[in-house]
């Protein structure tokens, strides 16, 4: 416990150290692996668009919740609601169920990106840009289990040692590169032009006015609510929110930091990448493969940024393990901010030490992680969800995913938006948020939002994620 509070306190000593640490939570595959593909699927322009106002209306709304509550309680997600009201606790225990189930397939994405990186290193641009590359290694029995337990380990080792200062030392160096990178290679993306075996030139100016020009053409009330049902379920998950871990990073942060400006930012930060990334992905998949190549979803990132690097000759390979080396670094402070939340939760509950939590969670998620694998082989079926893409099929992975983001993500944000809006009142964050005088210029909107909009139109949605309409 001890130890615990030490690592607390040095973590954010100021307010830029706690932006950039929850900027480490939420810049992770979530922007990179897995905007990109929600984007496509939903027709890019209508579905940015839509995505940019829920950002600063909801997730400012959210965010700002998480942060404020973690603050003034000082506590933990399990904790922090059963102190706002003894009866709300078990929205605490609910929202560590979320991050739970994330770990299991997050690490097995961390670890096609640590397969990525070492293909790179060892052998050239061409052979990863093959079609069927991706398919056939996720498929394979033993090599995506060997990547994922590397992956998990390190994310481990990270937890185990407590360095948190460390890796935000590092998340200086590694965003703001990785930032440079995303953009250097969208750029190279949308200056592409490719001509298939039917004769079709397609550039990549044309995929960018795809990935930013809303369409409505086909777009009915039921396609429009689907759009945003998963712009708002990515939001979520992209900010870290509705599942304690901004809380507790909340609970982290000094009193006299302004925490208007730091939710600005964070959310600024991890939109801009998430935009970035589609950018870099869309356009080159509309160039390579077309409209068609746009609904293949998780695998999307895996199978186009290797056509681009190929297509760039020579130092393809050398792009290929720069990047793949920065988005691992990025996965790496998003996944261990998931296994210390569920560290610290177990520390508190079992008293146990950091050390032995640390290698029994591993142990657990190691084992969990392998079954979903094993989805794309022994495991495998095709599922079609209520969510699911039209002509796509959902593997163990995907049900993974949508138990987390579109059923238990919108039900803690609801029950949180009543405990907030109803229970004890807006005011209850607002004060939190003006604390040393600070001026919350947003409060009418947020109080608004809290109240209304948010349950409303959070339980429309939760309605569409079941398929009743
Ligand atoms: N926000 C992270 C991302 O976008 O990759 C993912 C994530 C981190 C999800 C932490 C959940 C979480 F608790």
């Amino acid at each position: 416990m001890e130890n615990k509070t030490t690592i607390k306190k040095s973590s954010f000593t100021g307010s830029l150290g706690f932006v950039l640490a929850a900027a480490g939570s939420a810049v992770g595959l979530g922007n990179i692996w897995r905007f990109p593909y929600l984007a496509a699927q939903n027709g890019g322009g209508l579905f940015i668009l839509v995505y940019i106002i829920l950002a600063f209306t909801f997730g400012f709304a959210l965010l700002t919740t998480d942060i404020a509550i973690g603050r003034k309680t000082g506590k933990s997600a399990i904790e922090a609601y059963g102190e706002i009201s003894k009866k709300w606790k078990f929205l605490g225990w609910l929202s560590f169920i979320v991050p739970a189930i994330i770990l299991t397939y997050y690490s097995v994405v961390g670890g096609w990106i640590t397969k990525y990186m070492v293909s790179y290193i060892i052998s050239d641009s061409s052979t990863l840009a093959r079609d069927n590359y991706f398919t056939d290694f996720i498929t394979s029995p033993i090599s995506p289990i060997i990547f994922m337990l590397i992956f998990l380990a390190l994310t481990a080792l990270i937890v185990y040692l407590g360095v948190e200062k460390g890796i935000e030392k590092f998340s200086k160096f590694i965003m703001p590169g990785l930032l440079i990178l995303i953009i250097a290679i969208a750029i190279f993306a949308v200056t592409r032009s490719y001509t298939d075996e039917n004769g079709v030139t397609r550039t990549g100016l044309q995929g960018m006015a795809i990935y930013f020009i809303p369409n409505f053409k086909g777009v009915t009330v039921s396609k429009f609510f689907q759009i945003v049902l998963d712009a708002t379920c990515q939001l979520f998950y992209s900010l870290s929110v509705a599942m304690g871990i901004m809380i507790t990073y909340g609970s982290y942060v000094k009193k006299d930091c302004n925490l208007s400006k730091s939710v600005f930012r964070i959310e600024l930060f991890d939109t801009g990448v998430a935009i970035l990334a589609g950018l870099m992905v869309v356009p080159t998949v509309y160039v390579f493969t077309g409209l068609d190549g746009m609904n293949s979803g998780a695998g999307l990132m895996f199978v186009s940024l290797p056509k681009i690097f190929n297509s760039m000759g020579i130092i393809g390979k050398y792009v290929g393990i720069v990047f793949f080396i920065m988005v691992i670094f990025a996965a790496l402070t998003s996944s261990v901010s998931i296994m210390e939340t569920l560290v610290a939760s177990c520390m508190d509950w079992f008293k146990t030490s950091r050390k032995k939590t640390a290698l029994i969670v591993f142990a657990i998620f190691a084992v969990l992680a392998v079954v979903i694998c094993m989805g794309y082989n022994v495991l495998y079926f095709e599922a079609v969800l209520p969510t699911t893409a039209e002509g796509g099929t959902a593997q163990l992975l995907d049900v993974m995913d949508y138990i987390s983001n579109y059923l238990l993500m919108p039900i803690i944000a609801i029950l949180t938006c009543v405990l907030i809006g109803w229970i004890v009142k807006p005011k209850y964050i607002i004060e939190e948020m003006e604390l040393g005088g600070v001026k919350f210029k947003k409060k009418a909107l947020y109080s608004i939002i809290v109240k209304f909009v948010a349950p409303v139109l959070l339980t429309i949605l939760l309605a569409k994620a079941i398929g009743l309409f």
